[in-house]
């Protein structure tokens, strides 16, 4: 995918937090702090989130898409964003025993949580149900089995929803596209196996079918796509009578300034008037978890080594790299840059933003626009890396993940503190 910039003005504030400011030295500030000083206190690659961005997301969510809409913490999961979602009133989706255990130690009630995955284990289900999950969102015949062997051990009902494919193409990246008939996800609505998942749980004591659920992908612009995927699925649920109709996440972000997505509260009309169209009489909710975290957060670096190739390029290597955002990798995402300390001027010098791992692939933006004569030792940011960054992190290269902090009010805390070399040789044995 080509994401080449066209623009060299400054980089625009939509793509920034929403209490992004200009501070008195031209720097930028969020939640009242300078983001220079931040770098300088807590170290570089950095996180750092507006805190009250990420509350009105989840107002908005709440809001735009009604009671039961749940939060998809795959996007960005610790103790204090489950904290944050939990008292903002949304429900939490986790996909693991792992962002299960975190929304539970955070306190996030049981009976506020949606259980996911297309592979659930046995321990996994066991878990959920010791937990009291709100609803488990069953994947497979296979789980429909473990659900009733459990219960035969146990005699509990796990309330559940049934993710069904409905065949439906969201337009996104393939990787990351999941209503299509050709999935892991899900049982085909058009193969016939969601009627025998229908069939199943009726005859299942360990499962109480309260709902529908479906999801066509994810960083989805189109919001044509979803309703359609509502109109298909809306014609299988309606007719079994359920009270519950989710319609997964998927909402796309911009990340760059040639790109406009929808709001959430649009996203919410949208699906509020297809249900009316199409007189939908279950409760309708969502998962959305790029819209309620990516633009809240940006990422810090410095800059390490500056290598001008001449007639071919400048390298800027900077102190992360896929190791915190793998998306360009694995996506061919596009993204921005901006110098955190200029952020007012016009970005009319290019270079190619790299990590420092030890492959070629490690690009963080093909061809930045930054100001001119940025340094050695200078700061570098990516505005719209509060999803799926610091949650596809890896350490490869035992290279530590940086830290992660909230900002709001003029004060900053810790979320995550930066891992240290000690942390990376924690698990070696002998
Ligand atoms: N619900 C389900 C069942 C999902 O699988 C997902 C995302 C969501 C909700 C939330 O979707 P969102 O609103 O965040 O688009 N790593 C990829 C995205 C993978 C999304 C996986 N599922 C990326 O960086 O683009």
């Amino acid at each position: 995918m080509n994401h080449t910039e066209i623009a060299d003005g400054p980089v625009p504030m939509s793509l920034l937090p929403d209490s992004a400011r200009v501070g008195p030295r031209g720097e930028l500030q969020i939640g009242g702090l300078s983001v220079d000083e931040l770098a300088a206190e807590y170290g570089t690659p950095l996180f750092i989130y507006d805190e009250q961005h990420l509350r009105s997301r989840c107002r908005e969510a709440r809001e735009a898409l009604g009671e039961g809409t749940a939060y998809a913490s795959k996007a960005f999961l610790c103790a204090a964003m489950a904290r944050l979602v939990n008292e903002e009133g949304l429900h939490i989706d986790v996909a693991s025993e792992g962002e299960l255990f975190t929304a539970i130690a955070a306190g996030v009630p049981g009976e506020r949580i949606v259980f996911h995955g297309n592979n659930k284990s046995l321990s996994e289900l066991s878990a959920a149900r010791a937990h009291a999950v709100g609803r488990v969102v069953v994947d497979s015949f296979d789980e429909l089995s473990r659900l009733r062997h459990l219960h035969e051990i146990d005699g509990l009902v796990a309330q559940i929803q049934l993710r069904v494919t409905p065949g439906v193409e969201a337009h996104t990246h393939e990787y990351i596209s999941t209503g299509q008939n050709d999935s892991k996800f899900g049982f085909g609505l058009e193969s016939g196996a969601a009627e025998e998942a229908v069939r199943n749980c009726a005859s299942n004591p360990g499962v109480e079918l309260m709902g529908i659920h479906q999801h066509i992908g994810s960083q989805v612009f189109r919001v044509d796509s979803f309703a359609r995927a509502l109109e298909v699925v809306a014609a299988f649920s309606e007719p079994l009578g359920l009270p519950e109709l989710s319609v997964g996440g998927g909402l796309g972000v911009a990340y760059l300034e040639s790109e406009s997505a929808p709001s959430i509260t649009e996203w919410g009309e949208m699906l509020s008037e297809a249900c009316n169209q199409l007189g939908i009489n279950a409760r309708v909710s969502a998962e959305p978890g790029r819209s309620i975290a990516a633009q809240a957060a940006i990422t810090v670096y410095s800059i390490g080594t500056i290598k001008e190739i001449p007639g071919i390029r400048t390298y800027m290597a900077v102190d992360g790299g896929f190791g915190d955002n793998p998306r360009p990798m694995l996506y061919g995402s596009g993204y921005t840059a901006f110098a955190p300390t200029r952020i007012t001027e016009p970005r009319n010098s290019i270079a190619r933003i790299v990590g420092k791992h030890c492959e070629s692939s490690d690009v963080i933006v093909q061809q930045a626009h930054l100001p001119e004569s940025l340094q050695v030792g200078d700061l570098v940011a990516t505005p719209v890396t509060g999803a799926y960054g610091y949650s596809m992190a890896s350490t490869y290269n035992r290279m530590p993940r940086p830290a992660v902090i909230f900002a709001s009010d003029g004060e900053a805390r810790p979320v995550i503190r930066r891992e240290t070399i000690e942390d990376l040789t924690i698990l070696d044995l002998g």
